[in-house]
């Protein structure tokens, strides 16, 4: 396994971690869980990734029985969960139910959003906390200050943002250091081969100004990018889900049959180097040194095995190679345009 400092801290992250969305609770008990964790870990994995809306906590609570189980050091582990929906699931079946703080970044959320998260992972604390969506209801400069204080707290040891603009990464980054409070270090973006503008674009001056790293989450785009619905979506795969309906235009709107007709071209990339689609997407993120790591998911431990074997894929992509990709993909982000030529 590689390992990579998160941004501009001492922090070293597993350049391949993974984590718990849509899996744990909709489709792995604890057993299922603790087969791919130990898989991971075993690659050398030292990052997981939760929120405290998976499976409304659900997901927090086996990852702790994981933990438990495993009986791992927690030196040895960087946990992070993320805090912006915090309901309960619906007793009588179906969504969840929200009080009126339930949701967002208030000090108050934000308080006992973590301890909630806290009791249900069984740990002290988390390494990394994140601001799951910006609120747009809430100052910028209280999330700031909440964040501070559940770190100095003990109950995190760094925070960031998931999914903020720059613009707002900025403005808490500025008012966090015109305080003395603990600025945000990382971001947790979207970022695959079809989903790139954010980190290659928008991001891009943070890297260097404040030092931001990132944890992308979908490397897969949710497996569209194992070649897997070329076909339809098989039965056992997270599209065929009830709950998670909504992602079905993915793959079968005009959009999402563009996407798989791309993948299709990829194929022979991967045949050459003579690995499966998914490793070559997973690679295809690793070569991106502004990423520290890449959050995989899988719904049994087979597929982490394969995932984990992508490292060794990263590091046989040449630049001719990333060059054929970019044909492929066609959609590299423009940047600012430089006037002088
Ligand atoms: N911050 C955020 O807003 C946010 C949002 C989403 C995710 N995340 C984080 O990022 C993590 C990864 O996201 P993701 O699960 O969407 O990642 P992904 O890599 O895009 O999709 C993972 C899914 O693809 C399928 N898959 C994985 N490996 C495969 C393989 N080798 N062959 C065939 N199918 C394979 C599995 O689904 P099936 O087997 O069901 O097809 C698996 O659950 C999440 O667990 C979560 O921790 C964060």
């Amino acid at each position: 396994m590689e390992y990579r400092f998160l941004g501009r801290s001492g922090l070293k992250v597993s350049a391949l971690s993974f984590g718990a969305w849509v899996t744990f609770g909709d489709q792995m008990n604890v057993d299922a869980a603790y087969e791919c964790m130990k898989t991971a870990y075993d690659a050398g994995c030292n990052f997981f990734d939760n929120a405290e809306v998976y499976a409304a906590g659900r997901a927090e609570t086996i990852m702790g029985e994981v933990f438990r189980k495993a009986g791992w050091r927690r030196e040895d582990l960087v946990v992070s969960t993320k805090l912006f929906w915090g309901g309960r699931a619906n007793p009588e079946g179906g969504g969840y139910l929200y009080g009126v703080n339930d949701r967002g970044l208030s000090r108050k959320h934000i308080v006992e959003g973590t301890n909630a998260a806290l009791q249900r992972l069984g740990l002290d604390y988390v390494d990394l906390l994140f601001c799951h969506r910006p609120d747009l209801d809430t100052p910028v400069e209280e999330t700031v200050w909440a964040m501070n204080h559940v770190i100095q707290q003990g109950k995190a040891l760094y925070w960031g943002t998931s999914e903020w603009s720059a613009a707002r990464i900025r403005r808490a980054y500025d008012f966090a250091r015109r305080e003395h409070l603990i600025p945000p270090l990382m971001e947790q973006p979207q970022y695959n081969m079809f989903h790139r503008d954010r980190v290659e674009s928008e991001y891009a001056p943070l890297y260097e100004e404040i030092g931001l790293g990132t944890t992308i989450w979908s490397p897969l785009a949710s497996g569209i990018l194992t070649g897997k619905y070329k076909d339809g979506i098989p039965d056992n795969s997270r599209m065929a889900l009830a709950d998670y309906a909504w992602l079905r235009p993915e793959v079968e709107s005009e959009a999402g049959r563009a996407k798989i007709a791309k993948v299709q071209h990829l194929e022979p990339i991967a045949r050459d180097l003579g690995c499966t689609l998914a490793q070559l997407a997973i690679a295809w993120c690793l070569s991106n040194d502004d990423v520290s790591t890449v959050i995989t998911g899988a719904s049994r431990a087979s597929q982490v095995s394969e995932n984990m074997e992508a490292l060794a894929v990263a590091e046989r992509l040449t630049p001719d190679l990333l060059e054929t990709i970019e044909t492929i993909l066609d959609n590299r982000p423009r940047g600012e345009h430089n006037w002088r030529g």
